[in-house]
C-alpha cells in the first residue's frame, strides 16, 4: 500500500504574532502538491492555534505541541486534549524529544499521553529518538523500541499515529542523519510495530523523519522506501518549508 506523505512543521517555542501571520501568508500564497499526495501539518505555539487555524489554508492542518495526560482540572499551566479538541485542532505532538529531556517526561507518562489524547479523539504526531551517547553506544533501537512499546502497550488502533524518528543528535544541529542511518532505523521501526502491534500497523504507520531537515538533503531523504515524510523545526518557519513539503517523491 502506499502511504501518504506527511510534512509537519514544528515552530516549537518561536513567532510573535506578526510573525505567524507572515508565515501562515506565506504558506497560504504557496504552490504545493494536492492534499491526495502530501498531507501538511503546521504546529505553532498554543497561543497562536486559534489564529493559525482561522487564517491557514484548508488544504494544511494544525496541531498543538503538546497536551495533557487526562481530563482537565487542577493542572495549573497545562492545556487539556479536550480544549484541543474543543478549539477544532485535529492534531497533537507528543513525546518530542525537547520534552522527554528537558522536562523528565518518561517512556510511560507519554504512552499515557498518546492514548489519552487518541481517546479524545486526536491525531497524534508520537515523537521517538536517541542521544548521540545512545547511539555511539549501540542501543539506538532499544532506546527507540521502549520507547515505542509504551505507546504500543497502550494503544490499540494505530490508524490516527504517526511515528516521528527524530535522533537527538541531529535536532537544531545541522547534523542531519545520513539517507541510510534514517532508513536503516525506520525500517528497524517498522519490523518492530509488525512483530509487536500487527502487520497493518507497520504497512500504514507513516515513519517520518525529523532533525535538521533542509530545502536541500529532504529530497534523497524523501527517496528512502521507509521514509514517509518529515517532521521540520527550524526550516519550517522559512519559506524553504514550501520546498520541503514539495519533496514528496
Ligand atoms: O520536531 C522537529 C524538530 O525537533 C526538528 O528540529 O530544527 O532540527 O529541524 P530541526
Amino acid at each position: 500500500m502506499s502511504r501518504k506523505f506527511f510534512v509537519g512543521g514544528n515552530w516549537k517555542c518561536n513567532g510573535t504574532i506578526e510573525e505567524v501571520k507572515k508565515i501562515v501568508t506565506t504558506l497560504n500564497e504557496a504552490e504545493v502538491p494536492s492534499e491526495d499526495d502530501v498531507e501538511v501539518v503546521v504546529s505553532p505555539p498554543f497561543v497562536f492555534l486559534p489564529v493559525v487555524k482561522t487564517l491557514l489554508r484548508s488544504d494544511f492542518s494544525v496541531a498543538a505541541q503538546n497536551c495533557w495526560a487526562r481530563k482537565g482540572g487542577a493542572f495549573t499551566g497545562e492545556v487539556s486534549a479536550d480544549m484541543l479538541i474543543n478549539l477544532g485542532i485535529p492534531w497533537v505532538i507528543l513525546g518530542h524529544s525537547e520534552r522527554r529531556l528537558l522536562l523528565n517526561e518518561s517512556n510511560e507518562f507519554v504512552g499515557d499521553k498518546v492514548s489519552y489524547a487518541l481517546a479524545q479523539g486526536l491525531k497524534v504526531i508520537a515523537c521517538v529518538g536517541e542521544t548521540l551517547e545512545q547511539r555511539e553506544s549501540g542501543s539506538t533501537m532499544a532506546v527507540i523500541a521502549a520507547q515505542t512499546k509504551a505507546i504500543a502497550e497502550r494503544v490499540s488502533n494505530w490508524s490516527n499515529i504517526v511515528l516521528a524518528y527524530e535522533p537527538v543528535w541531529a535536532i537544531g544541529t545541522g547534523k542531519v542523519a545520513t539517507p541510510s542511518q534514517a532508513q536503516e532505523v525506520h525500517f528497524d521501526l517498522r519490523k518492530w510495530l509488525h512483530d509487536n502491534a500487527g502487520a497493518e500497523a507497520a504497512i500504514s504507520t507513516r515513519i517520518i523523519y525529523g532533525g535538521s531537515v533542509n530545502g536541500e538533503n529532504c529530497r534523497e531523504l524523501a527517496t528512502q522506501p521507509d521514509v514517509d515524510g518529515f517532521l521540520v523545526g527550524g526550516a519550517s518557519l522559512k519559506p524553504e518549508f514550501i520546498d520541503i513539503i514539495k519533496s514528496v517523491t
